[in-house]
């Protein structure tokens, strides 16, 4: 289509003047011709200026997500093979773990541009304002459930590539799978799984990304502790571009764990800002403090206490000890 052609001009003329006689020209089409087109552009919510000497200027693109170029992109083994958008839901991971259970094809992705009743680990709430990246992915790993959590620490793993790779950002993970910048929280992990004594049936991981929100949506004490992609870019990111670095990301490393678990927890270890550090670690019953030693081949944390033994926790919540 024209209006397509017209803004891929745009975009690679980066934020320099196109002239309007000269898509006219291209084009085959009179001036006033191409000025329709541009004002479809701006419909669809592209900024252009238009100055009458020099031409079209693209001064901002739309942030939407869009389906259609993640499909066009993404040439991945499974994960996205199928991807579905929602205006809004009350939380992806509720509904993908519902489409699981009707027999949902593994590597079906569930994307929201914001949620009612976002979930968070441990019972807490993901409060989901526009602008972020919210998805949930169903996998059917041939796993027994006590190596779910490998499936947590390969996402963790693939969210913070994703991150780096697309925005050059030193994205790091906090155990088991939060994802920070430096010492904000930039995002997080919520696994959820449906098993049977000896087997997972699926598993459902919901990934929230904070991309271009509005902090100013967030609780007080959660925007404290709390980053964004543009804070830290100062810049809007194209949140579709992201989601399709991280889909990749999620094939490529889920194809990993399947084959060679170990290199999930050495990519993992690469990148995590956890082991060496000074933690405390609430658990469901008790808090431990000591030093973060490392983690098992289940992906448990193993932490030294002061007195030199060693303690391993499964679950729960760390929190670094500033020095
Ligand atoms: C955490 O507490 O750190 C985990 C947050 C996980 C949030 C994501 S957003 C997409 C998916 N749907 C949900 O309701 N939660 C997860």
């Amino acid at each position: 289509m024209i209006k397509d052609e017209i803004l891929r001009l745009l975009i690679k003329s980066k934020q320099g003047y196109v002239s309007g006689a000269g898509l006219a020209k291209r084009f085959r089409l009179t001036r006033s011709a191409i000025w329709k087109h541009i004002k479809i552009l701006a419909k669809e919510g592209y900024s252009i200026e238009a100055a009458p000497s020099k031409g079209y200027r693209l001064m901002g693109i739309p942030d939407i997500i869009s389906i259609a170029d993640m499909e066009r992109a993404l040439k991945t083994k499974l994960v996205g093979r199928k991807i579905e958008l929602l205006a809004e839901t009350e939380s992806t991971n509720i509904l993908a773990m519902e489409a699981a259970a009707r027999g949902a094809p593994e590597g079906t992705v569930i994307v929201a541009e914001t949620q009612t009743a976002g979930k968070g680990r441990l019972g807490r709430q993901w409060v989901s304002p526009r602008g972020n990246i919210y998805m949930s992915i169903i996998l059917r790993p041939p796993f027994p459930p006590h190596k779910a959590p490998l499936v947590t620490l390969m996402a963790a793993v693939a969210a913070a590539s994703a991150i780096r790779k697309y925005t050059g950002l030193r994205a790091e993970i906090k155990w088991p799978n939060d994802i920070f910048i430096g010492d904000k929280k930039l995002g997080g992990i919520l696994t959820e799984m449906s098993a049977e004594p000896d087997r997972v049936r699926h598993i459902v991981l919901g990934i929230g990304i904070n991309v271009n929100m509005d902090m100013s949506f967030l609780p007080q004490d959660v925007a404290e502790a709390a980053t964004s992609l543009m804070k830290e870019k100062s810049e809007r990111i194209d949140r579709t571009g992201l989601l399709i670095e991280l889909l990749r990301e999620l094939d490529k490393w889920y194809d990993v764990l399947l084959k060679k678990e170990a290199l999930v927890l050495d990519e993992w270890n690469g990148m995590n800002m956890t082991i060496g550090r000074r933690v405390v670690a609430a658990g469901l019953s008790e808090k431990i403090e000591g030093v973060a030693h490392g983690i098992d081949h289940e992906g448990k944390l193993i932490i030294r206490l002061d007195d030199g033994s060693l303690r391993t926790v499964a679950a729960g919540d760390v929190t670094i000890v500033k020095k």
